[in-house]
């Protein structure tokens, strides 16, 4: 059975620095919980600290990594998992995600999120880390679809196929990002609505939204600084009509708007939620 929590329904926002005296102060009804990326808070003081606090007083936590790369191939840092699992334990959170990703390099960090090869062999070694992960943590764990630009070599398997099966032979979850589905199907001249059909959907804990930048010869760039559009508002409505109500995650990273902007964003999500669902949060 899919991990749920009562805390967790409808919309959240994630807790950014410079959206968070907002966040705090001005929040609309319809934001109902928050995202914290752990590697902005663990071995942090100051500011960040106070940030936190005064988020977890507001609102409920769900944490979303950066740095695993299950994909890559050195050993996982276990001094970071050890951190991780004090963060998730201590804020509270349901589950904890992290990207379906490579990353690191003979202990360089490339500081992206790079496609894994939709290969059988990277899908069973990503899914051996992603379960010494998982036994690492005090929670259930999801692993989120990227966006991605270039495929690494040849694939042998499609990207949906390749994402069922690191979630079969690991017994993670999916968080579905609903933007970089769109920002894919774009790119790479697919169906969004036949991607999402091919995942399995009963293992989705969270989804994502976000904006995107339309770039020359209409190439989509997954910046996270930009108001979500109205293809991937649609999309999300198709994804919860086939999920049931998942909660539903706006990322809003860089170039942040006025505060009633991003309340207008987050008010036009809870209206899709509401009807896709048919459940109030
Ligand atoms: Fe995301």
């Amino acid at each position: 059975m899919r991990p749920t929590d009562p805390r967790f329904t409808g919309i959240g926002l994630g807790l950014r620095a410079p959206l968070a005296e907002a966040i705090v102060h001005r929040a609309p009804p319809s934001l109902r919980w928050l995202e914290v990326s752990p590697e902005n808070h663990v071995n942090r003081g100051g500011s960040f600290v106070r940030m936190l606090h005064e988020a977890r007083a507001k609102f409920p936590l769900v944490t979303h990594g950066l740095t695993m790369c299950p994909g890559s191939t050195d050993p996982l840092d276990r001094a970071y998992l050890t951190d991780l699992a004090a963060f998730v334990r201590a804020v509270e959170a349901p589950w904890h995600s992290d990207h379906l990703c490579f990353g690191h390099r003979d202990g360089v960090f490339l500081h992206d999120l790079l496609p894994i090869p939709f290969t059988r062999d990277a899908a069973a070694h990503t899914a051996a880390r992603v379960r010494e992960a998982m036994a690492a943590l005090p929670v259930p764990f999801a692993l989120e679809n990227l966006s991605w630009y270039a495929h690494p070599g040849e694939a042998e398997l499609d990207e949906a196929a390749f994402i069922r099966a690191v979630l079969d032979a690991s017994g993670a979850w999916l968080m579905l990002d609903v933007n970089n589905v769109y920002v894919n199907a774009r790119n790479h001249g697919f169906d969004a609505r036949e991607f999402i059909d091919a995942l399995p959907l009963d293992r989705v804990v969270q989804m994502h939204v976000a904006g995107h930048l339309v770039a020359e010869h209409g190439f989509r760039i997954d910046t996270h600084g930009e108001p979500v559009c109205d293809d991937v508002y649609d999309l999300l409505h198709y994804a919860l009509r086939r999920t049931g109500p998942v909660p539903v995650l706006l990322e809003r990273d860089h170039n942040p708007p006025p505060w009633e902007a991003l309340v207008d964003e987050l008010d036009r999500l809870d209206a899709i939620w509401r009807d896709a669902t048919g459940v109030t949060p």
